[in-house]
């Protein structure tokens, strides 16, 4: 069997970041919440516990504690930031209380010859990230110290009979320099793991898991397109044939040729069982009038619940719902508050199960984006799926700022499909997060030939981002916004003005409605 670690997150904002540092060294790796019964995470036999940083200090009434059981079941554990606080604690050492917090870089100094340092070049100055209020005042008994800062004295220790190892900085962001390294020495010299994940091995292990869970069942997935419910449906489909049924949703709000080349490319490639329902006109009819962007979510929302639950229920003896649902969405960041706060799962099609009575499941629970990316690539999926920008669910509704009708939204995809060839031919396409066009709910007076116009105004949205929680707007070259400018005004028949969106999320949201 695979070796496994898990990380106990005592709530620190980057405990998702050691999960990631650890899976690319080739170790596959799970976040569970430091309420987590210790018994239930024994039973999952990891190969190590790293223990994540977190707000608290340990002298805090209520500061999460750490189970003794951890300790008393000889797993390798690596201690980080709290989880060293608390290693110290809990065994018996001091930890002092901040007088001020100590927030950015450090110089550290590794002491000795311990294997957690091993092979770090110009370990005795080192640059760390530090990000901590309390630190560690005294060991526990049986510890030693392995490295200082100017600032703490004690900024790493390690028990070596028991495997304890424990940090102050915090390896896992970029910050700290040969992080990697440090965690690599963790898993492979201390903790004597052996690299075994990688996607073609999780394309492997997770078509064998699919095909036990569903049996000889039959399952149902709505797809979408975009990258996650297709490599979903790829799974699946490997893992059961043509006991997938995809059901694909034109609800008229998609983009110029999305539904032809989404359909045409799976069949194609995939031969996946797929039906494409057009319900275009339910939608639409049931926008009329709706200009409130809200009101329109949820139009949608329901309607797509509605059609697709009627495509489902035709399908005789369904059981299973696929879904496209990534490790975040499972995982919070808050999550050492307990279980309750942990699962936010299927929030992307809220009320669907329940209301369908089908199982779950869900090939891509354990994997961050990128993952998912490399699984598709894996897959043998073409660039332009794996680097597709994200598209919302209600789609161009809510990029037709104000009322929705079919001939604004013939104007809009126009308009939106220029954006895309431009980005595509430039290169420019794979180097932002999204780019589209909105059509804004006004006339402007304009001049062609001799004759004055008065037409709508399309406004360019461009943006460069990590996760879409912050976004910056793209300093796109200024002779490709000119070509998308002069092509939409030329090419889209009733628009004659293009303004380029100049605003950062936050204030403001990468869409506009
Ligand atoms: P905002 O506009 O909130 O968008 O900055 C952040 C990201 O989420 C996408 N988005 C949506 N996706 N349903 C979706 O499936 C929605 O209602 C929705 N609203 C925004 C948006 O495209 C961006 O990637």
């Amino acid at each position: 069997m695979q070796d496994k670690v898990i990380i106990i997150d005592f709530g620190s904002q980057v405990t998702q970041l050691i999960a990631r540092r650890i899976r690319e060294a080739g170790v596959y790796s799970e976040i569970h919440p430091c309420t987590s019964d210790p018994a239930a995470i024994k039973a999952m036999n990891p190969g190590a516990l790293v223990l994540s940083g977190g707000p608290s200090s340990v002298h805090d009434a209520g500061a999460p504690p750490l189970p003794k059981a951890y300790l008393e079941w000889g797993v390798p554990i690596l201690g980080i930031c709290y989880g060293m606080q608390i290693l110290a604690h809990t065994l018996g050492g001091e930890v002092s209380r901040a007088t001020d917090r100590e927030y950015g870089p450090a110089v550290f100094s590794a002491l000795g010859d311990c294997p957690l340092f091993d092979g770090v070049e110009h370990k005795d100055r080192l640059k760390v990230w530090m990000s901590h209020g309390d630190h560690v005042g005294r060991l526990p008994d049986g510890f030693s110290r392995i490295g200082s800062t100017g600032k703490v004295e004690n900024a790493a220790m390690c028990d070596p009979a028991r495997k304890i190892y424990a940090v102050q900085f915090h390896p896992e962001v970029a910050h700290t320099e040969q992080g990697a390294r440090i965690l690599s020495n963790f898993l492979f010299k201390i903790a004597g793991l052996k690299p075994g994940w990688s996607m073609s091995s999780f394309v492997d292990s997770s078509v064998k898991r699919l095909a036990e869970q569903v049996g000889d069942g039959k399952v149902v997935l709505g797809l979408s397109g975009g990258i996650d419910s297709t490599v979903a449906a790829v799974l699946l489909h490997r893992a059961i044939g043509k006991r997938l049924y995809c059901i694909f949703v034109d609800n008229g709000l998609l983009r110029m040729g999305e539904r032809e080349e989404v359909i045409g490319f799976l069949r194609e490639h995939f031969d996946l069982n797929m039906k494409c329902v057009d319900a275009q006109k339910i939608f639409l009819e049931r926008l009329t009038g709706v200009d409130d962007p809200e009101k329109k979510r949820k139009i949608i929302g329901h309607t797509f619940i509605e059609v697709f639950d009627r495509e489902a229920k035709a399908i005789e003896g369904v059981g299973f719902l696929g879904q496209g649902t990534l490790y975040p969405d499972v995982i919070e960041s808050v999550s050492f508050k307990g279980p309750s706060a942990v699962i936010k799962s299927h929030h992307n099609v809220g009320g669907l199960p329940e209301h369908m009575n089908l199982k779950l499941v869900e090939p891509l629970r354990e994997l961050f984006k990128d993952e998912v990316r490399k699984v598709a690539a894996e897959l043998g999926m073409p660039e332009n799926i794996i680097w597709r920008h994200p598209f919302p669910g209600p789609g161009l509704a809510i990029r037709v700022i104000g009322e929705i009708t079919e001939p604004r939204l013939d104007i809009l995809r126009h308009a939106d499909m220029v954006v895309q060839q431009e980005l595509r031919a430039s290169g420019w396409y794979r180097k932002v997060w999204q780019g589209f066009a909105v059509l804004l709910p006004l006339k402007t007076v304009g001049v062609m030939g001799d004759d004055r116009t008065y037409e709508h105004v399309i406004a360019l949205r461009i943006v460069d981002s990590l996760d879409a929680m912050t976004a910056d707007w793209t300093r796109l070259p200024a002779d490709i916004l000119a070509r998308m400018s002069s092509r939409i005004i030329n090419e889209v028949k009733g628009v004659n003005r293009v303004v380029f969106d100049i605003s950062s999320k936050p204030p403001s949201t990468i869409e506009w409605e």
